[in-house]
C-alpha cells in the first residue's frame, strides 16, 4: 500500500470505531501490556524522579497511551500527534470524557512523523519521545529511517526514545513456532511494513543514542495468542481466549520478576534508547 492508502485505512478505522480502543488494535490485552511496558521503561530510567516530564507520542491514535500515562505520571505534560485528523478528534473526545482540567497537561495535534521538525505547535525537544506501532505504517525502509531521525531530533539531551514497533525478526521467531506445530506462517497486514531490528538500532545509534534494552514484554502473550491457542482451535486466533487474558494478568503483575523470561517471540518489542550513557 502507498502512504495515501495507509492513511485512508486509519481514517476508515477512526470513523468506524471512533473513541473505542478497536480503532487502533484488535487486542485489548496487548494494549494493557504496551502501556505497562512504557510506564516501566520511564520508571526504570534516570527520568523516574522528574515530576514534570515532557512527553511526546507520535502516531497516538485516539489517545489511549497518552491518557493512561498521564494517570501514572500525574505531573507530566503530554502531547499526542497523529496524521489522521479523525483520530485526533476522537482522542480529544476521550480526553474530554475524563477530567476536563487535564486539558492543560495533555493535548492532541494533527501531524506527520515525517515532518515533526516543521510542526509549528511542537516543542523543540521532550524528555520522553515514543511511538507504539506507528513507524510500521511507513511503506518503505527509507521512510522508516526518516521517521526515526525525526523522532530522535525531538529528544532532549537527557531524554529517552521508546519505540514499540513490530520486528521482522521476532515475528519470524513466532512463525517458526507456528510452523513447528504444522501451521502456516502469519503475514503482516497489508498496511504494515515490519521493521528490521539491526537497521532500527543502527539508525537511532547514528543519531547519538545508546540502546539500553529491548523489552520483549509480549512474548508469552503472543506465543499463546498466535501459536498455542490457534493450535488448539483449528488455526483461529482468538483475542478473547481466557488463557491469553490470564497470561496478560500474570505479566502485568510479575513482569519485573521475569525480565526476558519468555524469549523474543513478541512481535512488537519495546526498544529503549537514551541520549547519554546510563
Ligand atoms: C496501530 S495505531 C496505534 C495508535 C497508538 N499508538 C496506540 O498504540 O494505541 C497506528 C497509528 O499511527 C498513525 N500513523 C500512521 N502513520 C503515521 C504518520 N506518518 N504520522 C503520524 N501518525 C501516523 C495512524 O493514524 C494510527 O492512529
Amino acid at each position: 500500500m502507498d502512504r495515501k492508502a495507509i492513511q485512508s485505512h486509519w481514517q476508515n478505522w477512526a470513523e468506524t470505531y471512533r473513541d473505542s480502543l478497536r480503532a487502533t488494535t484488535k487486542t485489548s490485552s496487548i494494549k494493557a501490556l504496551e502501556i505497562d511496558a512504557l510506564r516501566r521503561a520511564i520508571l526504570g530510567s534516570p527520568l523516574h524522579n522528574n515530576e514534570n516530564l515532557k512527553v511526546l507520542e507520535v502516531g497516538c491514535g485516539n489517545g489511549y497511551n497518552c491518557l493512561s500515562l498521564l494517570q501514572s505520571f500525574p505531573g507530566a505534560d503530554i502531547t499526542g500527534v497523529d496524521f489522521v485528523p479523525e483520530m485526533v478528534d476522537h482522542a480529544r473526545e476521550n480526553l474530554s470524557q475524563q477530567d476536563k482540567s487535564l486539558g492543560n497537561q495533555l493535548r492532541f495535534l494533527v501531524g506527520d512523523v515525517l515532518q515533526l521538525d516543521e510542526h509549528p505547535e511542537l516543542a523543540a525537544s521532550y524528555d520522553v519521545v515514543f511511538t507504539d506501532r506507528c513507524l510500521i505504517n511507513l511503506p518503505t525502509q527509507e521512510m522508516q529511517e526518516q521517521g526515526l531521525i525525526q523522532l530522535c531530533r525531538k529528544v532532549n539531551q537527557d531524554g529517552i526514545l521508546l519505540l514499540i514497533e513490530n520486528q521482522t525478526q521476532t515475528h519470524g521467531n513466532q512463525n517458526r513456532l507456528r510452523e513447528a506445530l504444522g501451521m502456516d506462517a502469519r503475514k503482516a497486514a497489508e498496511f504494515n511494513l515490519f521493521m528490521d531490528q539491526a537497521k532500527l538500532i543502527k539508525t537511532v545509534e547514528s543519531q547519538g543514542f545508546k540502546l539500553q534494552d529491548i523489552d520483549h514484554f509480549a512474548s508469552l502473550h503472543d506465543i499463546l495468542l498466535y501459536v498455542l491457542v490457534p493450535f488448539m482451535n483449528g488455526g483461529q486466533v482468538d483475542y478473547d481466549a481466557p488463557i491469553v487474558h490470564a497470561a496478560t494478568e500474570l505479566l502485568l503483575k510479575a513482569q519485573q520478576d521475569t525480565p526476558h523470561g519468555f524469549g523474543d517471540y513478541g512481535q512488537n518489542p519495546l526498544f529503549i534508547f537514551s541520549r547519554t550513557e546510563q
